[in-house]
């Protein structure tokens, strides 16, 4: 049909055609897209060629993920727990239970990842050696409830809490709608780790761990495997991370699964994060044994405040009676 199509056919000069103005804005309108490689384009093609469309210009996939998840990641930032984590304002076992809620979470990602290793997407962002952190959430799990009791807790189905079993469970479905929605849960999390998370690291060792930046135990991994990554420089690695999923060959409804699936992510974070406050609220985190606390040496413990203010008023009553025999004996006798 387009061959009996004059290519100067009045449609797409519509200035000839002056009776209907609605219809020559929208001709001029639509003539814009048409440019002459495209006219060349129908008119030269060959019977039961098929035409391609030219790609529509998108930006990377990590930067559509970045800005697709700037929203959520504010989020995050501001609940409640991070807040408090932040501040350095959380206890050991609240860390605990964020410890093993990371440990199931990781154990499911980092199986599916090897899973599905050799898919064309995942492969992209298939780092074991560097990234992976099940073993490292062990290892810390052990330091803070000790050996037996990280074990029993590890083994325990109960400890799969509903928001650990949410994200779970959303992990195995988005894997089975396609694995290429992996690297959405592997983004969120390792960047966060290497980011965020580094940041987290800090208020861990002062907060939690009591290690002043001067002592010698300040670069210890006692505790803080999870935040350790074998990978040199971070930010490099992060970089690359993110040319390897701008390298990722996706069409465009995948690409926007993709970073669904990534605010999904962020969303399950936040969960987890809600839960280990709830549980703490209701009095119902496992307690550790305090023997393991680390006191730095150079750090005596704060006063509190009444402590404060009872050495602040007893001073304040030693120095006004001083104060009142001198003027007795200086100035009455
Ligand atoms: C404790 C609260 C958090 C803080 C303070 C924080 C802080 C940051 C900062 C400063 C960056 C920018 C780093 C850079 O550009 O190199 C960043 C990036 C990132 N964070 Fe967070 N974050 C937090 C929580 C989270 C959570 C819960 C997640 C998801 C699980 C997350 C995932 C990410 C991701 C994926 C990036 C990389 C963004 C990109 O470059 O594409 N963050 N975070």
């Amino acid at each position: 049909m387009l061959e009996s199509v004059p290519r100067e056919h009045p449609a797409l000069n519509m200035s000839e055609i002056p009776t209907c103005e609605e219809g020559i804005v929208l001709v001029n309108f639509l003539n814009q897209f048409l440019k002459a490689s495209a006219l060349d384009a129908v008119f030269n093609e060959q019977p039961g060629s098929q035409h391609q469309p030219e790609p529509l210009l998108q930006e990377p996939l990590a930067t559509a993920m970045r800005e697709g998840t700037k929203v959520i990641h504010r989020a995050a930032e501001t609940s409640v727990f991070t807040r408090r984590f932040l501040k350095g304002d959380i206890t050991r076992e609240e860390y605990g239970r964020y410890l093993l809620s990371l440990y199931f979470v990781y154990q499911k990602m980092e199986d599916l990842l090897k899973r599905h290793k050799d898919h064309p997407v995942v492969k992209l962002i298939y780092f074991p050696e560097e990234l992976n952190r099940e073993m490292t959430l062990v290892q810390d799990l052990d330091y803070f409830y000790g050996k037996d009791l990280a074990a029993a807790l590890r083994m325990d189905p109960m400890s799969k809490t509903p928001a650990v079993q949410s994200y779970l469970d959303t992990l195995d479905a988005a894997c089975s709608v396609s694995p290429s929605l992996l690297i959405a849960h592997s983004y969120s999390r390792y960047l966060g780790d290497l980011s965020g998370g580094q940041m987290l690291a800090k208020r861990l060792k002062k907060c939690i761990l009591h290690l002043q930046e001067d002592d010698a135990s300040w670069d210890s991994t006692d505790g803080l495997a999870f935040y350790h990554f074998n990978l040199g420089n971070q930010a490099e690695f992060k970089d690359y991370f993110r040319h390897q999923l701008n390298g990722a060959q996706v069409d465009a409804d995948m690409r926007d699964l993709i970073v669904q699936e990534a605010v999904r992510s962020f969303e399950l974070n936040i969960a987890v994060f809600d839960e280990v406050q709830r549980l703490s609220d209701a009095g119902q985190l496992v307690p550790m044994k305090r023997a393991r606390n680390r006191q730095s040496r150079k750090s005596a413990p704060a006063p509190s405040n009444l402590s404060c203010y009872i050495m602040g008023t007893t001073l304040s009553i030693t120095a006004l009676a001083i104060g009142y025999q001198l003027y007795k004996r200086l100035y009455k006798d």
